[in-house]
């Protein structure tokens, strides 16, 4: 359970239109130059007037503490978004490819061109989860999770995918606002698709995310 400072400001920025805090995160998360701060990305603009979250920035701060340079040689984002801010950060800071999906192609053509504007070894195409994806071993994958989905619409098809694409020491990563899509949810399709678990749980005292870190079921022994 948050303390009662962490759910007074949960609550100002999930109930208001327009209250303070509401108004801060429309400040930074609107601000290509905030975006530039976190990412290193140049954006030319978007249609949602959000070039990121915080979900966005929490996910960085994980993925890049368990970056292992000797173990990440390919990685995957699915949800990439207009700003392809994670996949071009990762390709730079790794200096390896990373392949990029999204359903929407409205946030694929946007993402391609970011990604060509800033020049990251990034491919963009557009895919329902990984229906679209060509057989491929990922040591990494990772998603900020869509928020207003139901999560049975790609909760099963993420874990489901992640038994053949993820190699066998590889990492999914996925980060979602743990309000409208409690933990337990995330793992009970987890557990329902079977042969994944859970490696480690981020969470922040001052705000309601998950970042859940999961990896291939090991075998008693093995
Ligand atoms: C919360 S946004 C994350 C955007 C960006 N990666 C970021 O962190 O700022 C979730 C993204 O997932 C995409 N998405 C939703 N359902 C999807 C699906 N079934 N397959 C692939 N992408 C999907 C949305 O279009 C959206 O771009």
């Amino acid at each position: 359970m948050k303390n009662p400072l962490t759910r007074l400001i949960i609550r100002s920025y999930e109930t208001a239109r327009n209250g303070p805090v509401r108004r801060l995160h429309r400040a930074w998360c609107g601000s290509a130059r905030w975006s530039h701060y976190h990412f290193g990305m140049h954006l030319t603009g978007n249609n949602t007037g959000f070039y990121f979250d915080l979900t966005t920035l929490l996910l960085k701060w994980v993925i890049q503490r368990r970056w292992d340079h000797a173990r990440i040689k390919r990685g995957l984002e699915i949800g990439v978004g207009e700003s392809a801010n994670l996949a071009g950060y990762f390709s730079r800071f790794g200096r390896i490819h990373f392949d990029a999906v999204d359903l929407r192609e409205r946030e694929v053509e946007t993402a391609r061109k970011h990604v060509a504007l800033n020049g990251v070894d990034v491919t963009v195409f557009q895919s329902d989860v990984f229906s679209n994806v060509p057989a491929a071993q990922y040591d990494l994958v990772f998603w900020n999770l869509p928020y207003r989905v139901p999560p049975e619409h790609y909760l099963p098809a993420l874990f489901r995918g992640c038994r053949g694409y993820l190699a066998p020491r590889g990492e999914l990563i996925i980060g979602y606002n743990a309000s409208p899509l409690p933990r337990s949810s995330v793992l009970q399709h987890m557990s329902d698709v079977g042969g994944l678990q859970l490696l480690e749980a981020n969470t922040w005292w001052w705000n309601p995310h998950d970042v859940l870190v999961i990896g291939h079921a090991r075998r008693a022994g093995a």
